[in-house]
């Protein structure tokens, strides 16, 4: 079983750039299943759930070629439409896959996606949504729903990421016209209805909580990059923060960070923003604990919710933890407090971490993405050798971590 061996407590310095991101990406390569012609996407990341994607959609019938970075995919010749169930397993965002194949083959198999253990994922959302355009689906071991063709009408997403990308995939070549209320408004979302416009699709109304999709005849190839991951980068400023290091952070969109440049510059992290890149500096004084919200965009983000939760054990003070979105996500901190936070659950959703307390080294399992690339930094920070566990949760979301980080100067080691 392949793990990390880290020699933590060093100073790191140096550049590392932010790949694209996780969540925009997966949903892009779903689109393509809406033409016959070729589609290509660049900037896309390494990571473990684009390789499992692109061997769903290898599966499916689509001519992948991939190339680094970048992806060239024709699904002309795809005719099955129940997706790899054990790619599937893999994880959550292969529920993007609904909205496609039931719009361009009429009929789709899946069965229940899987992904993080995070809190309890239910699909009801989408379900609903494909019923009032007109599905009908039965639900057993897997989710089978056909329809002779779908009609636009007004829908409600109820804030949810994929449900909304799963409506907007549904609605693009739907009859007339669909309004999705209540839209999430994620920098991912937009990317998708970007991407899908320059397809031929008609959707306005981008990065507000309320889409308008006209339906239109067929789309076509188009070209486009994947944008930046704003996870990422918020997980590369809580790792330069709680190392109390120098780095440089390039490829950045600024424009996706206001909550988390603001919850940073609360509790005293030291950095600049330059052109598409920002360098955290040192701490010029003691950072402070905060209360830490998640939210909907714009506001925090859950994703980075763990890594608040690691740079809080280095603050002076005690800090709230609130993830009101995932019942399951506080996981990481029995382990943060075996290396030597103190930690108080109040339950499910909420956490105070009282600092700032030192960090010695141990035997890590990650539980999932973001778990686990909060241990892996705190075993950076750590005093001492820790091991890392279950390396495959953070390889499905951020590419070639080890060599990355290794060019920051972090002593790590994959073993496999
Ligand atoms: N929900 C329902 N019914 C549904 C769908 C969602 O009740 O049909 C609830 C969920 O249980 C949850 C909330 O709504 O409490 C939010 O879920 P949402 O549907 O927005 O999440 P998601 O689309 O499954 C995406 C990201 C997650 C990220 C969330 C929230 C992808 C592939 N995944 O999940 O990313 O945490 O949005 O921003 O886009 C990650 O990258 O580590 C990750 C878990």
């Amino acid at each position: 079983m392949a793990k990390f061996v880290i020699q933590g407590g060093k100073r790191l310095s140096g550049k590392i750039r932010v790949a694209g991101a996780k969540n925009a990406v997966l949903p892009m390569l779903s689109a393509t299943l809406l033409t016959e012609d070729e589609c290509e996407i660049t900037n896309v990341p390494q990571i473990l759930d684009v390789g499992n994607f692109l061997e769903i959609l290898k599966d499916l019938g689509a001519k992948v070629e991939r190339r680094e970075q970048s992806v060239k995919i024709s699904c002309a010749r795809v005719t099955k439409t129940r997706p790899d169930p054990g790619l599937v397993a893999s994880m959550r965002a292969s529920v993007v896959l609904l909205g496609p194949l039931l719009s361009r083959k009429g009929a789709v198999e899946l069965a229940f996606p899987g992904g993080d253990l995070i809190g309890s994922r239910p699909i009801d959302i989408h379900l609903r949504a494909f019923a009032q355009m007109g599905a009908k689906i039965e639900e057993g071991q897997t989710v089978k729903i056909t329809a002779a063709k779908l009609s636009g009408c007004e829908l409600f997403a109820e804030s949810s990421v994929t449900g909304t990308e799963n409506m907007v995939l549904a609605g693009v070549l739907a009859s007339g016209r669909t309004v999705i209320k209540l839209a999430a408004a994620e920098p991912h979302v937009v990317c998708l209805c970007e991407f899908l416009n320059r397809m031929g699709a008609k959707i306005s109304g981008l990065g507000t909580n309320t889409l308008v999709i006209d339906g239109v005849a067929g789309l076509h190839g188009a070209k486009m990059p994947v944008i930046p991951d704003m996870i990422e980068a918020g997980t590369f400023m809580a790792l330069a923060a709680a190392s109390k290091s120098e780095v440089d952070i390039l490829e950045i969109n600024h424009d996706h960070l206001d909550a988390v440049y603001h919850k940073f510059g609360e509790m005293g992290v030291n950095f600049e923003k330059f052109p598409n890149r920002l360098k955290v500096l040192p701490p010029k004084q003691a950072y402070q604990a905060a209360i830490v919200r998640t939210g909907l965009y714009p506001n925090l983000a859950t994703d980075l919710q763990p890594l608040f939760g690691l740079l809080a054990t280095q603050c002076q003070g005690t800090s709230r933890i609130h993830d009101w979105i995932w019942e399951g996500r506080l996981g990481y901190l029995a382990q943060l407090s075996k290396m030597g936070a103190d930690v108080k659950l109040i339950d499910t959703h909420q956490a105070e971490i009282t600092g700032p307390t030192g960090l010695s080294g141990g035997v890590i399992k990650s539980m999932d993405i973001r778990s686990g690339i909060t241990l892996l930094i705190a075993a950076i920070v750590a005093d001492g050798r820790s091991e890392i566990f279950d390396i495959h949760h953070i390889d499905r979301g951020y590419e070639r971590i080890d060599e990355r980080l290794r060019a920051l100067g972090v002593e790590i080691e994959r073993i496999e």
